[in-house]
């Protein structure tokens, strides 16, 4: 055989496609949406701007924002074929799983089903940012044997989903909590889900398909999923005091610290500082500093022993905790503000298409005799 050609493992580096949606600059710890800086979109506008920037490419007057929001009030219900989905799910089934099944199924109701085009492809991710809170919320409920809430047309995103999910109209703090880490999540790039969702697209299949290949990509612990890790592992290290140790313990047997370390940012998630002011705000709100301290013992620790930080996630995961969200929707949440991002990367995909088609380097078996059946015993 030939030698190898050279590869990066994990795709390390590889430049797999141009993108106009969104830029990590490395050197400045900044992430750059369409032009804007994320960190001046989570200081003055909604994730429903942010969104409409995604989706249309640039941001909403005064009007065209009314016109997004009053359609994504109308759109928060989900027909009842999908919710007995919700229903018949045993209640052990992760909500992501949940979700990536509902969301699946909801294309067989979208009335755009069959329309691929630019405009119909903005419309049915329009209903999915609506429906997904609906489905999130909806399907917890169930799974605890309540009822679901149904969904307000007159509240934020962000005020909705935590309506749903408490049953009663969040504290205007809250809601800007929340509103805050839906900005942060919405778009990253050509990460593991967004290329996903582009490879999916790139073979002409249809927005449902692309966008459930994304939440089935997010799921796993090393990306979105690692929100669900992080605080697993702070209810484990419990507390400020056994933080330090914890983490020596950890790094000697090799495990991976969740909610740190990040492909792009070796210096620091862009991201972090946002979500971390938005933590300290929530533990003012709350008067429980304890996940803050124990969560700043840790990230001096890593930060020591490793140089390695904190990524958007670890922030956000104790910040949710505080605010009453049940950790299995974590990552859920993250899906229905990634949509917006995972929609514009498969439309950008669509405008400019090329079947996405990688090589590999062969490690198999050489060239054998193939025995018949019969012969193999
Ligand atoms: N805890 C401990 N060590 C870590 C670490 C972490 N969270 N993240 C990276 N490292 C170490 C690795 O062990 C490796 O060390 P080595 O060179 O001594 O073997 C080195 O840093 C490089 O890590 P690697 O996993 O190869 O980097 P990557 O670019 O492939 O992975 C992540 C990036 C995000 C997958 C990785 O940092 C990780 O698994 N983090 C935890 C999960 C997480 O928070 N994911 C959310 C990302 S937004």
């Amino acid at each position: 055989m030939s030698e190898k050609p050279a590869y990066s493992p994990g795709l390390e580096g590889v430049i797999a496609g141009e993108s106009a949606i969104s830029y990590i600059d490395t050197a400045l710890n900044r992430l750059i949406i369409r032009g804007y800086d994320l960190v001046e979109l989570t200081q003055q506008a909604s994730y429903e701007e942010l969104a409409y920037l995604l989706l249309y490419g640039d941001l909403p007057t005064t009007a065209e924002l009314d016109g997004f929001n009053a359609t994504l009030g109308q759109e928060r219900t989900v027909p009842e074929a999908v919710m007995s989905i919700l229903r018949q799910a045993p209640a052990s089934v992760h909500p992501m799983s949940l979700l990536r099944t509902a969301v699946s199924a909801l294309e067989f109701h979208d009335p755009d089903a069959t329309e691929h085009s630019t405009p119909a492809n903005i419309r049915k991710t329009i209903r999915l940012l609506a429906k997904i809170p609906t489905l999130i919320t909806a399907g917890h409920r169930l799974a605890q044997g309540q009822e679901p809430i149904a969904p307000r047309n007159d509240l934020s995103q962000a005020g909705n989903l935590l309506y749903m999910l408490h049953g009663k109209e969040p504290a205007a703090y809250e809601t800007a909590a929340m509103n805050v880490s839906l900005i942060l999540y919405a778009e990253h790039g050509y990460n593991a889900s967004a290329f996903a969702a582009r490879v999916t697209a790139s073979t002409l299949s249809n927005l449902h398909a692309a966008i459930t290949t994304g939440i089935g990509t997010l799921a796993g612990p090393l990306h979105g999923g690692a929100n669900e890790a992080a605080m697993e592992m702070l209810l484990e290290v419990g507390g400020k005091d056994q933080a330090e140790a914890w983490v020596l313990d950890a790094l000697a047997k090799k495990k991976k610290i969740m909610g740190f370390g990040h492909r792009e940012y070796k210096n620091g998630d862009s991201r972090v500082p946002s979500m971390k002011a938005v933590g300290r705000d929530i533990a003012e709100a709350t008067g429980d500093s304890a996940w803050v301290e124990t969560a700043d013992i840790i990230e001096a620790t890593m930060d020591r022993e490793k140089g390695i930080f904190p990524n958007v996630d670890f922030p956000c995961a104790y910040t949710y905790y505080m605010m009453g969200i049940p950790i299995p929707l974590y990552t859920p949440i993250f899906v229905s503000s990634r949509v917006a991002g995972w929609a514009a990367h498969i439309i950008e995909q669509l405008e400019n298409n090329r079947l996405i088609r990688p090589n590999h380097i062969y490690t198999g078996s050489e060239e054998k005799p193939l025995k018949p059946l019969a012969e193999r015993g």
